[in-house]
């Protein structure tokens, strides 16, 4: 199953608000859908995120300010603005080329999460490896292959993971709703966690490697990626567990040199007072919403990209 593709001359993709639930195809005319997909994770995950850039400037139909609005849909995973400047370099040689372009972004996805798949799972020691990670890297995240989930799903495939401990992630859920729907399909085992237990159970010594993807990765290699993974690479260097960042070059921002020009999305107040449409804080909660945080280089033991392993 492809989680985004250009099918019809539309962009068709996986409602993933609607998982684990139903599993419902979008088909996407205007950039005006995309944009609102993009704003409420109907597609999310950098990679995803890049693909769907690309193919949306094919339905800008070079229309400059639509293709700034998909720029800037959303502003943490460097992916999207990547995917974007990828298809529009093209606009100049006519549609049929800018559609080229995005059809390439989606398939250097597709081999490049089959690399990284490999390397990750060639640079981890040992044959029953208990893994953590956080949010959703999987196939939902990318084309049809994910990033740290690509580790995992390769591991899984050569007989070498023992489980894998999924945080539920918080507020959307994507650990809870995407990433345990994939395991499961892969036939991986794994359990779900409370966001607030991944720290502890690194130290209670349950974790054998920190697995996690990268919204944009900062020259110096400063690491955002979903809000919890900081606290992951806390407890992971005070156990002294690899904590292992899994990401195409794409996410690799030369332009950004640390973590502190990162910016950081706030997805504002409703996901926290709110559990999937249910309130659970009093009338009137105010509170605070990023959604991904920064991990700082040397709490990061190596960043695997479809080309490399990079020790900050
Ligand atoms: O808000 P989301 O769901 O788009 O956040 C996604 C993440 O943080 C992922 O870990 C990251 O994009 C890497 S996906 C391979």
């Amino acid at each position: 199953m492809r989680t985004i593709d250009w099918v019809d001359d539309a962009v068709e993709l996986v409602d993933q608000t609607l998982l684990p639930d139903k599993l419902v195809m979008l088909r996407i005319h205007t950039v005006a859908e995309l944009v609102e997909a993009i704003q409420r994770l109907a597609v999310r995950g950098a990679p995803a995120l890049g693909v769907a850039g690309a193919l949306g400037v094919v339905l800008a139909d070079g229309d400059s300010a639509q293709i700034a609005a998909l720029r800037a849909a959303r502003p943490t995973a460097v992916n999207l603005a990547w995917g974007v400047d990828r298809a529009a370099a093209r606009l100049a040689e006519g549609r049929e080329a800018v559609l080229a372009a995005a059809l390439k972004v989606r398939d250097d996805d597709l081999a490049a999460c089959r690399a990284m798949g490999e390397r990750g799972a060639g640079l981890l020691e040992g044959d029953r490896l208990r893994i953590m990670t956080v949010c959703n890297t999987g196939g939902l995240a990318a084309v049809e292959r994910g990033t740290a989930l690509g580790v995992v799903q390769t591991l899984h495939e050569r007989g070498r993971l023992a489980e894998v401990l999924a945080l539920e992630t918080r507020p959307l859920l994507q650990g809870a709703r995407l990433t345990t729907w994939e395991l499961a399909r892969m036939g991986a085992p794994h359990r779900l966690i409370a966001d607030s237990a991944g720290p502890y159970l690194l130290a209670r010594g349950e974790v054998d490697a920190v697995l996690i993807g990268a919204d944009r990765i900062a020259a110096n290699g400063d690491t955002a990626n979903k809000i919890g993974s900081y606290a992951l690479a806390l407890g992971a260097e005070r156990a002294g567990v690899p904590f292992v960042v899994v990401a195409p070059e794409s996410t690799i921002d030369p332009g950004t040199p640390s973590g502190d020009h990162i910016e950081i999305e706030d997805r504002g107040d409703e996901e926290i007072v709110n559990v999937r449409g249910v309130r659970v804080a009093p009338e009137g909660t105010r509170a605070l919403n990023p959604a991904f945080d920064v991990t700082p280089h040397d709490l990061i033991s190596a960043i695997v990209t479809e080309q490399r392993v990079i020790r900050p």
